[in-house]
This record gives structure tokens, C-alpha cells and sequence, in this order.
């Protein structure tokens, strides 16, 4: 059989291929390792781009489960802990937001220790059988994905990497909340000092996910709060309708296809 579009590798074959990568990553930390005298690593339970999650347990009180993202510390990653750590720290007790408990250095590898959550909408979502969710769900889960994104909004960040997999619900009792995690690659928008929006990049770099990213990333161009509500949009018709119809394109692609395309259109 020949191959029609040879060299090309879809985007969902390149999330499989990371997944898989990760999955092959050896594990950062052993069972039994205690952090910072009282918080000892279970075992691993996900694996992201950049991090490694852990459940872990409060040796102080056995009954709370608690999870440990930890990373390397490289330039990269390390960057991308500091600003998850001071985001997390900073939306402390936000309803949306996981609750981080400390965090830390252990030999060559950073941690942040929160509040175990449930799975995350990508999971949940392959475990369905009709592989999405209903209207009524997708629904509860926007309204609670746009409070929480106004309180990242409010502190004067975007996002940036709205995604299902970057939405988890809450464990056991707590399984009609909605958190939305992976603080990484957020970003200021709003000057600290003076309260009003920083100047506009003339060139900035591709940042997120293809398949959820809104127009303006494709151009290279600034993002703004408005830019994670396209992103949200795009995550709410893929998981009422089981896909987007840009799922098997490039980049680029993606771009032209969000330019052209009747956004009403998608809900069909
Ligand atoms: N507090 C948590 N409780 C349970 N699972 C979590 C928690 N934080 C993250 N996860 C899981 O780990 C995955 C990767 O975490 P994330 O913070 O998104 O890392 P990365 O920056 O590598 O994408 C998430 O998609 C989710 O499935
Ligand atoms: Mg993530």
C-alpha cells in the first residue's frame, strides 16, 4: 500500500508517540522516597510533556493523598517549575485551582507537592464509549472551566495551554469540580507595577497545544485573556463531539482551517 501523504505525521499520532515517550522515560523517583521528611512517593500516575506526577502519602495523616509533580532540573524545566509554583502559590484557595501544599529540591529534580486530584478530561473521555461527553456535562464542565479562567485572568495571567488533558476533576467526594492544572507556560499579561496590559510582542512564539491554540498563535502574534476563551471553545465542541475536524492536520493546516471555518458550523 502506498503511502498518500508520505512524511506526514498527524497530530494525533504525535500526542500518541509523546504519550508513549513518556510512558518510556524511566521513573524520576523510587516508591518510598520521602520529601522534605514527610511526604513519601507512592507511585507514578502520569506522565506529562515535562513532568512526572506521583501519588503521594502524608506520613503525618494517612488518609490524605496527596500528588508530587516532579520534574528535572534543567533550564527549561526548572523555569517552567518556579512559574507553576508562583502561579499555584498565588491562586492559593482558588476553586478551580489544585491546592499546592509545598515543594521543593530532591537530588537533581524539582517537586511540587498538591492536592491529589481525579483523572483528567482526556482520560475520562477515552474510557467513554461513544469516546465523548454529553451536552449536559460538557456544559457544567464549561461553566466552571470560564470561572476558573477568570480567576487566572483576574491575577493577571493567561493561561496558555487549555487543553483537556490540563483539566482534571476532583478525587472521591469532590468528582463535580473541575481544577484546572499545569500552570508551565503561563504568562503576564497585566504590568504588576502600573495594573495596565504590557505592550504587545511584534513576533511571539508558538505556545500550546496545535489542535486548541486560537488563530492569533497561528500568526505569531500576541496572545490575551480572549485567546484562552477560543481555546476553551475548541475544548468544549471536541468533547461534545468526540473530535475537532483539524485533528488529523499540521500545524499550519490547523491555522487555515480555524481561519475559514463557520464556527457555528462545528456544533453539528
Ligand atoms: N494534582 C493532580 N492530581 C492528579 N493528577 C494530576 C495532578 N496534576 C497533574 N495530574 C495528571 O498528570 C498529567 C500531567 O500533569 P501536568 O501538570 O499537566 O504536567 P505537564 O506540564 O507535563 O503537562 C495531567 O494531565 C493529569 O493527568
Ligand atoms: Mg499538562
Amino acid at each position: 500500500m502506498t503511502d498518500k501523504n508520505p512524511g506526514k505525521s498527524t497530530n494525533a499520532q504525535e500526542a500518541k508517540k509523546k504519550r508513549e515517550v513518556a510512558q518510556a522515560v524511566s521513573t524520576y523517583l523510587e516508591s518510598g522516597t520521602i520529601l522534605l521528611n514527610k511526604y513519601q512517593i507512592e507511585r507514578r500516575i502520569a506522565s506529562g510533556g515535562f513532568g512526572q506526577i506521583y501519588r503521594v502519602k502524608f506520613q503525618k495523616a494517612e488518609n490524605i493523598t496527596l500528588a508530587a509533580k516532579v520534574s528535572r532540573r534543567e533550564v527549561a524545566h526548572f523555569r517552567r517549575m518556579i512559574l507553576e509554583q508562583m502561579i499555584l502559590t498565588k491562586l492559593r484557595g482558588k476553586k478551580h485551582v489544585p491546592m499546592i501544599i509545598a515543594s521543593g529540591n530532591y537530588k537533581e529534580f524539582m517537586f511540587i507537592i498538591m492536592r491529589m486530584l481525579g483523572p483528567d478530561l482526556a482520560r475520562i473521555r477515552r474510557k467513554t464509549e461513544q469516546k465523548r461527553f454529553s451536552v449536559p456535562t460538557v456544559l457544567q464542565f464549561g461553566i466552571q472551566a470560564i470561572e476558573a479562567l477568570k480567576d487566572v485572568h483576574d491575577r493577571g495571567y493567561l493561561h496558555r495551554d487549555v487543553k483537556p488533558r490540563n483539566f482534571c476533576i476532583g478525587a472521591e467526594n469532590d468528582r463535580h469540580r473541575f481544577y484546572l492544572i499545569d500552570y508551565g507556560m503561563t504568562r503576564r499579561f497585566i504590568c504588576e507595577k502600573s495594573g495596565v496590559p504590557r505592550a504587545p510582542r511584534r513576533c511571539a512564539g508558538f505556545r500550546g497545544t496545535a489542535r486548541y491554540v486560537s488563530v492569533t498563535v497561528h500568526d505569531r502574534k500576541e496572545q490575551g485573556p480572549v485567546d484562552d476563551f477560543w481555546s476553551l471553545l475548541y475544548v468544549l465542541i471536541d468533547l461534545a463531539e468526540g473530535s475537532l475536524p483539524w485533528r488529523q492536520q499540521h500545524e499550519e493546516a490547523t491555522g487555515n482551517m480555524k481561519r475559514e471555518i463557520i464556527i457555528e458550523n462545528l456544533f453539528m
